[in-house]
């Protein structure tokens, strides 16, 4: 049987979060049972809008690679690899360059809106957005192609880039001749988590975040933070676990439990600080497998050299060859090797 491809990106910018590990990482441990998986770490992509910390980029190749690893994401099952070590997607991106418009690209709704909301590095208008960035889902056509990607996991954010890749696609083949197939996005069922503060997303700049790697202390920390409901001001007072982040979160990591919880807080026969600290618990009990493997690859930096190595080298085999058909393609086969 012919596994279907599975193509994902993410770029190395900071450790994985829940949000991540929710929205995307959950998905992706189901994936990888099933289809031919390639993960790539889009560091050329991060670099579109951090291209002056180069080294911040580094690291956090290297820690999410961890992140990934510490989940339970087997590298023998999917090709984690690393964007910058397959030039041919640098290739693919200057040749698809030509089928696609500037006003398209300042059209594309993401593009749009991390321009806006990146106005320290491209102006207040995003009147010095760069070349680069303005033109990452040409290369991000190339990331999908290069391996023949056919399901694209990702969050709603993701949309106008596939369907960009999509265009791109169409147009290539129309021009010189069918290659290349057309990707299907794979939305996220349970796309965002909410955070503890409330705020509707989780996310590293929201300063909400809590990472797959923070220790004890700092789990215990967060959720001693976390907004309750307002009205409950004594510990017996009945209150209303629908409006409580904590409650949101016992969702998600106490399930059997639940209806344990809603029902006492409803009484007013639970304390905040209880509570807390029962959540505190289960996040702990749920992170504790993971920072086991964490710690592994911590203490064998080497296999995490080896891991991706490997990924990279494998996708580059299947990069090379979807380069060779489009180079004849486009009559640029010159001097068969
Ligand atoms: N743009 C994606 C993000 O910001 C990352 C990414 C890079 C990607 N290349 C990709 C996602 C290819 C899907 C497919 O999260
Ligand atoms: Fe939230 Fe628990 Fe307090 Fe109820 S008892 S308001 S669920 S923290």
């Amino acid at each position: 049987m012919n596994k279907k491809t599975v193509l994902t990106g993410i770029r190395p910018t900071g450790n994985l979060h829940f949000g991540h590990y929710f929205g995307a990482g959950k998905n992706w441990l189901k994936l990888q049972e099933n289809y031919e998986f390639y993960l790539e770490l889009a560091d050329v992509q991060a670099l579109t809008d951090n291209f002056q910390e180069p080294t911040k980029i580094r690291e956090n190749v290297y820690e999410i690679t961890k992140d990934i690893l510490s989940i339970g994401i087997d590298p023998k099952k999917v090709h984690i690899f690393i964007q910058s070590k397959i030039p041919e997607i640098a290739e693919l991106t200057v040749f698809y360059s030509n089928l696609v418009t500037m006003a398209r690209l300042y059209r594309n709704p993401t593009v749009k809106t991390e321009i806006s909301q990146k106005k320290g590095l491209f102006g207040a208008n995003g009147e010095g957005v760069t070349y680069g960035f303005v033109g990452y889902p040409v290369s991000q056509a190339a990331d999908i192609t290069a391996f023949r990607g056919e399901l694209v996991p990702a969050g709603d954010d993701q949309k106008p880039l596939v369907e960009q890749c999509r265009e791109i696609v169409r147009k290539f083949n129309s021009i010189y001749g069918d290659v290349l197939k057309e990707p299907d996005i794979l939305l996220s069922k349970e796309s965002r988590i909410k955070g503890l503060d409330g705020n509707d997303k989780m996310g590293k700049s929201l300063g909400n975040a809590i990472y797959l790697k923070d220790d004890e202390k700092t789990i215990h920390n967060k959720v001693m933070k976390a907004i309750t409901d307002p009205n409950k001001i004594r510990k017996d007072d009945p209150a209303n676990p629908e409006v409580c982040m904590v409650y949101y979160y016992h969702k998600l990591f106490n399930q059997e439990n639940l209806s344990t919880v809603c029902q006492e807080c409803k009484k007013g026969r639970r304390g905040c600080v209880a509570c807390k600290k029962e959540l505190i618990e289960k996040i702990n009990e749920f992170l504790q497998p993971i920072r086991e493997k964490r710690a592994y690859y911590d203490q064998h930096p080497e296999l995490i050299d080896q891991i991706l190595k490997d990924g990279s080298e494998v996708a580059r085999e299947i990069a090379k060859e979807v380069v060779f058909e489009i180079k004849q393609k486009m009559s640029i086969d010159y001097f068969s090797e």
